[in-house]
């Protein structure tokens, strides 16, 4: 067991925590704390760019903190901004364009949910004028240029984090447990899938920098790196299976990013795992797929598996089929109150209240990095090594 322990450093498991513990509790005194310090007692200001689909989601997850405040929103479709801003009774200001945003009413946070393409220019815009900034996946257009924001937010002594949140569900922090306390026996194998037939309001997610990865792919990278930690080199296969799409905002296109990848991830310990994910997968529960008694995930160990039913954005419960528990049985279906949109409240609550959230964004530049070697593997053929590590186990 001591070897599934170690991380891909070679220090143990409890070293690496410890050492990221330190780290973690560095980055809270300079940026978290001083936050709290010099505005006890207030609310987090925060401005949300980017009023699209996504907003009805955010927007009542932020509204329904007592330590979050929306001061303002913005989108390049004015009268979007103008919409939701009456839809939920914000009573925030409104702009047209981050830069007006900015030179508006002064707030804490940005977040970033606009078209996937514009999140890394628009979250660089925000650090610069000393925001911290929740974005949306992903949270920049590479790796490379995650990674800046990062040195950027740091020098700053601003925090940056970007979704998704599936490691805030019960059922993350059950199947992470159920794995570390040895009861699926020495792991192997893990399999992720998501999909459904794609968005049909924007063309963004089909055109260079969308694709099925970045939008879906995602939580299922998020959950396998988290339960098995963070994957050493990639092998993909990504296709566009369906040329064509008729969405709202610009009729008939051309899809130009992958609607269809499946990826191998090699992790630790000789653990490898698969993704698959697509945006022609029929699907009836499609995006409320709280009745789906059906499981999208399963981690396999010698002495048992377990499997994720809904999806680790939506999470139904844990079926543990192992040597213990005959015949299989359903667990942990409470989801405690967490929400695939939580992201933004969780981590603006965590500025006010001076604690460290579990989502970490060195996680999400993981996750970055394997889309983008993902689809260097599909180019060329070829395993591709990654370099990025973030803080792990999670819980
Ligand atoms: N829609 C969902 O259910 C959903 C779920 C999870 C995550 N997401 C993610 O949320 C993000 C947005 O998706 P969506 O479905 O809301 O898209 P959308 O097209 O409905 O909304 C995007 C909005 O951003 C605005 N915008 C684009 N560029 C801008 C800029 N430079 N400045 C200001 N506004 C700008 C657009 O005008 C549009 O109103 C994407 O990253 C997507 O992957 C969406």
């Amino acid at each position: 067991m001591e070897n599934q322990n170690q991380s891909n450093s070679g220090i143990s498991r409890k070293q690496f925590i410890h050492n990221s513990a330190l780290a973690g509790a560095t980055l809270l005194l300079s940026s978290l704390e001083s936050w709290a310090l010099t505005n006890t007692g207030k609310k987090l200001k925060v401005g949300l760019i980017g009023c699209g689909s996504v907003s009805n989601r955010y927007l009542p997850q932020l509204l329904s903190s007592k330590f979050i405040e929306v001061v303002s929103l913005c989108d390049i479709k004015y009268e979007r901004a103008l919409a939701q801003n009456k839809l939920y009774n914000v009573n925030a200001a409104t702009y047209p364009h981050i830069e007006k945003m900015l030179a508006g009413v002064p707030f804490d946070m940005i977040v970033t949910t606009t078209d996937m393409q514009e999140h890394g220019q628009l979250n660089k815009i925000a650090l610069m004028a000393g925001k911290h900034v929740w974005s949306e996946k992903p949270l920049a257009n590479t790796y490379a240029e995650g990674k800046a924001l990062l040195e950027l937010a740091k020098s700053k002594k601003l925090r940056l984090w970007g979704a998704p949140a599936v490691v805030d569900s019960p059922q993350f922090a059950y199947m992470s447990k159920a794995i570390r306390e040895g009861k699926l026996g020495l792991i192997s194998s893990a399999h992720a899938q998501y999909g459904h037939t794609g968005p049909t309001w924007s063309a963004f997610f089909y055109e260079n920098g969308g694709g099925s990865m970045p939008d879906l792919g995602v939580y299922n990278m998020s959950t396998l790196t988290g339960l098995l930690g963070p994957a050493k080199s990639v092998m993909a296969m990504t296709s566009i299976v369906k040329p064509f799409r008729t969405v709202d905002d610009k009729g008939k296109i051309k899809v130009e990013a992958e609607d269809n990848a499946h990826l191998l991830l090699e992790h630790d310990n000789n653990v490898i795992s698969h993704v698959m994910c697509g945006f022609n997968f029929f699907d009836q529960h499609g995006h409320e797929a709280g009745n789906q008694t059906l499981h999208s995930i399963q981690i396999y160990g010698d002495k048992g598996n377990l499997r994720l039913i809904g999806y680790d954005w939506e999470t139904n419960g844990v079926v543990m089929d192992t040597l213990e528990i005959q015949p299989p049985r359903l667990e942990c279906t409470d989801k405690g109150g967490y929400e695939w949109q939580e992201g933004a409240r969780v981590v603006g609550e965590s500025i006010v209240n001076v604690t460290e959230p579990l989502i970490n964004v060195e996680h999400a530049l993981h996750v970055l990095e394997i889309i983008e070697a993902a689809r260097k593997s599909q180019l060329e053929g070829e395993r591709i090594w990654l370099e990025s590590k973030f803080p792990f186990p999670v819980v």
